[in-house]
């Protein structure tokens, strides 16, 4: 692959069967938190790409929590590859979904499904986004309690910054003691997603930041509309930003 480099498998951690973490090591140029990398591997006889937003804070080795999509052309292959194994990056991260996007409100939501929690696990690992918000809500939708990566980690982040930091993990296909049980945007309209926050979403507070499945996206984005909450564009700033994974 043109321009790209080759990096090694540190580690690997699974959360559930097709869900993991790879940890990489691999000369890469300086990350923003919000940014994501292309890896690539030959497939048969042909190279395939594709984006992976990173999870580790900039400095630390490249982290990335990829699910497998069974019939998917890389996933199948990425999420199996051990410890000592190669992958191909592009060097350079990419993309402008990053905090720097983000103007200075009180709360800062941070919204994802499935594995669209990647970028905000790099973000919470710097001290950025308590430098700059009064509160961090973290809305997590998954299909089952297992597929809830990260949340020790983000357990004991909102442990250390009482009020500051509320973790809302959202289960949509079982009962899962702890988490909200259906899906994050039946869960918003209903309002019960405020309600567990014990903080309004409203255009003169809040920034919402949205990943993952596209169309949760797009509900959200229509559901955030209707309270005022207007997409934010470099020449017209807004309250919500997003990344749409596929
Ligand atoms: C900016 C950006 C960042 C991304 N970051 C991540 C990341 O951190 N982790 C990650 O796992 N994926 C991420 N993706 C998605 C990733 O690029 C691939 O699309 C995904 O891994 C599937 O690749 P594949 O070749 O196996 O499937 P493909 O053959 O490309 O099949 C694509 C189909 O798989 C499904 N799909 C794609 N991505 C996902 C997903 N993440 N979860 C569930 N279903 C999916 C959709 O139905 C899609 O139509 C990101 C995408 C973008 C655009
Ligand atoms: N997640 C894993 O651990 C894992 C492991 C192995 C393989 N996979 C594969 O990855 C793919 C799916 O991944 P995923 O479960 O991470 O992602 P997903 O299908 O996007 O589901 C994640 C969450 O988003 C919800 N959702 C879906 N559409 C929505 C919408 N329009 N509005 C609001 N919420 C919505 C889902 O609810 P619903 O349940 O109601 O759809 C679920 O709670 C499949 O190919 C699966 O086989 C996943």
């Amino acid at each position: 692959m043109q321009g790209f480099r080759q990096g090694t498998i540190v580690h690997r951690q699974v959360w559930t069967p097709g869900s993991v973490t790879l940890r990489l090591e691999a000369a890469t140029e300086p990350l923003i938190p919000g940014q994501f990398h292309n890896l690539a591997l030959q497939v048969g006889d042909k190279w395939v790409r594709r984006a992976y937003s990173a999870a580790s804070a900039p400095g630390q080795p490249l982290e990335f929590f990829v699910n497998r999509v069974d019939d998917g052309e890389l996933t199948p292959d990425l999420t199996e590859l051990s410890v000592g194994t190669e992958v191909f990056i592009d060097p350079r991260p990419r993309g402008f979904f990053t905090l720097a996007s983000v103007p200075e409100v009180p709360d800062l939501w941070l919204w994802a499904t499935g594995t669209g929690l990647a970028p905000y696990i790099s973000m919470l690992r710097t001290p950025e986004p308590f430098a700059r918000f009064e509160r961090v809500v973290l809305v997590h939708g998954v299909r089952q309690g297992a597929q809830l990566a990260y949340a020790e980690e983000l357990e004991e982040l909102g442990q250390s910054r009482p009020q500051r930091f509320v973790r809302i993990p959202v289960v949509s296909r079982e009962n899962v003691v702890g988490a909200l049980q259906g899906r994050v945007t039946g869960l918003f309209a209903g309002g019960t997603i405020e309600r567990q926050a014990g903080v309004a979403v409203a255009p003169d507070r809040s920034h919402v930041m949205l990943c993952g499945n596209p169309a949760m996206i797009t509900e959200m984005v229509e559901l955030l509309d209707r309270r005022g909450l207007r997409r934010n564009r470099s020449r017209r700033p807004g309250q919500v930003t997003f990344e749409r994974y596929w």
